[in-house]
């Protein structure tokens, strides 16, 4: 089979640290050759090019598709740029692969899975998280009965305020509803397995760091609630540690899935004794220190794939042998209609955020 030919456009953070690593693993397996980046700053793009020895660099995408004519283009640029170069790529009949959020509304989003249609192409939104190993074994354990029957869900995810609120000029903090824009997307594609249809949308936020007075909040609770079940969720930016905790309760049982650490923890509580609670933490410390083994043993012997290596053989794997995108286009926008439920939902509470006036 011959190897699919790779393009990247936006060599900024994400590029860096995940896509360009995962596509010169699968060039390394053979799989794929990464022709080309693209990014509107040459400077950037030629060192990045430099880093991870990719041959060919533009700073227009519409001229690297005529001259590198590849198969499929990886857009990692801020949201605001994804509808436009995703249709461009699919129109030129390139499988697009495209950072969340898919786009920054549903007419948006409509245009890129139409594009591709037309073209018979493959679109795969970055949705990451869905491909940590913790929360793939967590919906393993749930379809198999470990915890019982789902009954609802919580997630906590902690990003430091360093990462974008405390960066005036970021993007992140310039988005509709402020940085719920930029990290919204992963809590509720990450609902969305457990609760296909959300059917209402809760919100509260809360301004808390008044030296960043360009963020216009820094902390988000929100509900979302599908048919019978629903989800809380905080989302907060203002201390200085990662945390992405997602807690789904069955109905004989919990399971805790910690991202970070990769952890996977089921546990049971029937009674108030303390004996019972005692034996309950026991049984989830010696969890703890087994999944602690399990996924230390497989980072020392380098056999652990980040999640966007994952994804990225995923999707390779899926244009190969003609199957359905892992995320599809449409799970992008269902991502994107219940985003902007959230931020409509602040808007119409505390009025619009600086960029959406
Ligand atoms: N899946 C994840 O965990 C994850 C994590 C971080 C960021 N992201 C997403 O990845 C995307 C990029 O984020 P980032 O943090 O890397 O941003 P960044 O600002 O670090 O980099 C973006 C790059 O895109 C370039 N660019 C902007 N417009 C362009 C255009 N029209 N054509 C070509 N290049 C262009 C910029 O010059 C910059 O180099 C965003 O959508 C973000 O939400 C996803």
């Amino acid at each position: 089979m011959s190897k699919l030919r790779v393009a990247v456009v936006g060599t900024g953070l994400i590029a860096n640290i995940k896509h360009l690593p995962a596509w010169t693993k699968l060039q390394g397996k053979g799989q794929v050759e990464l022709v080309a980046i693209c990014d509107i700053n040459a400077e950037n793009a030629r060192k990045v090019a430099d880093k991870f020895n990719v041959p060919n660099v533009h700073t227009d995408l519409a001229q690297l598709i005529a001259k590198e004519k590849p198969d499929i283009i990886d857009i990692c640029t801020p949201p605001k740029t994804h509808c436009p170069l995703a249709v461009l790529a699919a129109e030129a009949g390139c499988h697009v692969m495209v950072e969340k959020p898919m786009a920054m509304n549903l007419e948006e989003c409509d245009r890129i899975i139409n594009a591709a249609k037309a073209k018979n192409v493959k679109i795969m939104c970055g949705h990451s998280d869905l491909f940590y190993r913790s929360f793939m074994k967590g919906k393993e354990l749930l379809a198999k009965g470990a915890i019982g029957e789902f009954r609802g869900m919580r997630i906590f995810l902690s990003t430091p305020r360093d990462y974008i609120t405390a960066k005036e000029d970021h993007w992140g903090n310039k988005l509709p509803g402020g940085v719920i824009g930029e990290t919204g997307p992963h809590v509720v594609y990450m609902t969305l397995p457990f609760i296909p249809v959300i059917k209402e949308v809760g919100v509260f936020a809360l301004k808390m760091l008044g030296e960043y007075p360009w963020s216009p909040y820094e902390d988000y609770r929100i509900e979302l609630v599908g048919e019978k079940t629903a989800c809380s969720i905080a989302c907060t930016y203002t201390n200085s540690e990662w945390l992405c905790e997602v807690q789904l309760l069955g109905s004989y049982g919990m399971m805790t899935l910690d991202l970070e650490t990769q952890a996977v923890t089921v546990y049971k509580r029937k009674d108030l004794k303390p004996t019972s609670a005692a034996f309950s933490q026991l049984r989830q410390a010696r969890q703890l220190v087994t999944e602690t083994f399990a996924v230390g043993a497989r980072y020392l012997t380098g056999g652990v794939d980040s999640t966007h290596d994952i994804m990225c053989a995923e999707f390779v794997k899926a244009i190969q042998e003609n199957k359905p995108s892992p995320v599809p286009g449409e799970e992008g926008r269902e991502t994107i209609r219940v985003l902007n439920e959230i931020v409509g939902q602040l808007e119409q509470k505390y009025g619009k955020t600086i960029d959406s006036k």
